[in-house]
């Protein structure tokens, strides 16, 4: 492939210091010290009091709703974007809440606050609002969220595809919801080779992520007033083996950790170069694609493609173009497009085609006219100019 999604997301100089620590006597690589450095890191760079290092970007949506289930065992609705990655959407499931599509918006990608507002005043038992910030675009409309503030209605940020980005009030995006979730999978801003974050303000949730990611084990909260309320309550049960909740093991070890502290100081001038990539490409190519979207505060990682107007026909000599090219790209842009056409959601709840365009006419747009393509740091700008010549050549 002449041109990848991604490309050296992981230099040496981020595998040098774990070469270092494999090189001493009986290192350990579980969960230990730099992981609890990188979470500590990791709040100070996105301005929220806790973290917690997992597997994986899926992984923090996982526990994130493993939460709210806790909050609400009876279930409920959650709000969701039909334009995410299937992990919001499976986690929504597994936790046993009901997902309740609604479109997004074209400019920002992410879910359109008038449709979330009269969803909010339609039913009575939707228990939280699960916004993916998408493509490094803020989604989080000022109307919406001062709505959820005064309704006091629970918000999850998914941030996997764009840490950095702004909100509106200057804030980065993920310090704002209840809980946020971050992913270091390999083409994402940062990477950890498979990783992500899970993060929050509030202790008592931080205390329950911390047991959730854990086996639900009580020596995993952070305060000892914690671990002895469970002892207190459980005496005849070994302090080291107390399972408080049905939970997982989702945790991450020293060396995503020691790879996270590395990448972490390169992630600002990453979204700078990335942000000059963005807008230079948005120039350079032609009229026929999407360029009016909500760039204030943008941490892009992907080229994104849609075309203004439906055309199968342009599609097709695009995507057969950009394959004779040598360029890989991804159709239906983040996530693989609308999640309602794919069969996990469409086959549990019967959708029909006309109802899944009807109920998310712009996420079905993207979904069939919509893809997209790397950009990574050391991009040269004479590699945008070929691959803006590329799509000029195919209109
Ligand atoms: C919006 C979003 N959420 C969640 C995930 C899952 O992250 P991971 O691949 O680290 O499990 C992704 C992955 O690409 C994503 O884009």
């Amino acid at each position: 492939m002449k041109y990848p999604l991604m490309r050296n997301n992981i230099l040496a100089e981020d595998l040098r210091p774990v070469i270092d620590l494999l090189s001493t006597q009986d290192p350990r690589l579980t969960s230990g010290p730099k992981v609890e450095e990188f979470e500590n890191k990791w709040s100070e760079w996105l301005g929220v009091k806790y973290s917690l290092f997992v597997n994986s970007g899926s992984s923090s949506n996982l526990l994130a709703v493993a939460l709210l289930k806790e909050r609400f065992p009876e279930g409920g609705k959650i709000i969701v974007p039909a334009f995410t990655w299937s992990s919001d959407i499976s986690s929504v499931f597994w936790m046993g809440f009901e997902p309740l599509f609604v479109d997004i918006s074209l400019d920002t990608l992410g879910l359109d606050g008038k449709q979330v507002i009269e969803n909010l005043e339609k039913y009575n038992d939707v228990r939280a609002v699960f916004l993916t910030h998408a493509q490094g675009i803020n989604g989080l409309d000022e109307k919406l969220s001062r709505y959820l503030d005064s309704h006091e209605i629970y918000l999850i940020e998914d941030v996997c595809e764009s840490h950095g980005t702004k909100l509106k009030d200057g804030r980065k995006a993920g310090s704002r919801g209840h809980t946020s979730c971050f992913s270091f999978y390999y083409a994402h801003h940062m990477s950890t080779i498979e990783g992500g974050m899970v993060c929050t303000n509030d202790l008592d949730s931080y205390e329950a992520l911390r047991m959730l990611r854990s086996h639900g084990m009580s020596r995993e909260a952070k305060l000892e007033s914690t671990k002895d309320f469970w002892s207190r309550n459980y005496p005849d049960l070994n302090p080291q083996f107390i399972f408080t909740r049905p939970a997982f093991n989702v945790r991450n070890t020293e060396i995503g950790a020691i790879i996270g502290l590395q990448q972490l100081k390169r992630l600002d001038s990453a979204i700078k170069k990335r942000a000059f990539n963005f807008n230079k490409f948005l120039d350079l190519i032609p009229d026929v694609f999407f360029k009016d979207f909500q760039l204030d505060g943008q941490s892009n990682y992907a080229f994104n493609l849609i075309l203004r107007e439906p055309d199968p026909e342009l599609m097709i000599r695009l995507e057969e173009g950009l394959t004779a090219s040598e360029i890989e790209y991804r159709k239906g842009s983040a996530g693989g497009g609308n999640q309602m056409r794919q069969p996990y959601v469409k086959d549990m709840f019967s959708f029909s085609d006309d109802f899944i365009s009807r109920v998310t006419p712009i996420t079905d747009h993207i979904h069939k006219y919509g893809l997209y393509i790397g950009n990574f740091p050391d991009l040269k700008e004479s590699e945008i100019e070929w691959l803006s010549s590329v799509l000029h050549s195919l209109i």
